[in-house]
């Protein structure tokens, strides 16, 4: 069986994920979309509420599973028989990171595989959408309805 992840932080997850997303589970026989700490971002959401979020995001596909990890992806990979991670590429403001985390996880033999990211989504990141929200601005266009809604009771303190 081909498994892959799609990991990230995901606090909270956005249209432009599940695109990624939908578009791994057509290519793999499963895929993990995993939960891990990013040590450079504080986060809005906990591990469970992000991937509760995820979990109801992405039940319309059969063969994606959600899961958390604390520590290296590498040994999440390797402990879970996963072949290969799968991430999105916005614009080359992604390339420099992500070709380091993909050269440094291949030292531990496993393969990342990029996918552009669809253009409408391009200019889309979590951290963009909290920054919306936490404003007041609309972001409906930019994450699930659920997602909407966590965000609008996070931000009024709830
Ligand atoms: O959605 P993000 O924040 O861009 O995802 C980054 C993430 C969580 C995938 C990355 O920080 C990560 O892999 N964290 C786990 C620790 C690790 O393996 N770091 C990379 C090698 S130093």
């Amino acid at each position: 069986m081909k498994r892959a992840v799609c990991p990230g932080s995901f606090d909270p997850i956005t249209y432009g994920h599940l695109d990624i997303i939908e578009r791994a589970s057509a290519r793999f026989d499963q895929v993990v979309v995993a939960v891990l700490e990013n040590r450079t971002k504080a986060s809005l959401f906990t591990v469970e509420e992000r991937m509760t979020m995820i979990k109801e995001t992405t039940s319309k596909f059969p063969n994606v599973i959600v899961d958390s990890w604390h520590g290296l992806l590498v040994d999440y990979c390797k402990t879970n028989s996963v072949q290969a991670i799968v991430k999105g590429l916005r614009a080359v403001t992604d390339f420099d990171y992500e070709l380091q985390m993909a050269q440094v996880n291949l030292q531990s033999g496993i393969e990342t595989m990029f996918m552009a990211t669809a253009p409408a989504h391009s200019f889309l990141s979590s951290s963009l959408v909290k920054e919306l929200a936490h404003y007041g601005g609309d972001v409906s266009s930019m994450v699930p309805p659920t997602v909407n809604a966590a965000l609008k009771a996070r931000v009024a303190g709830k």
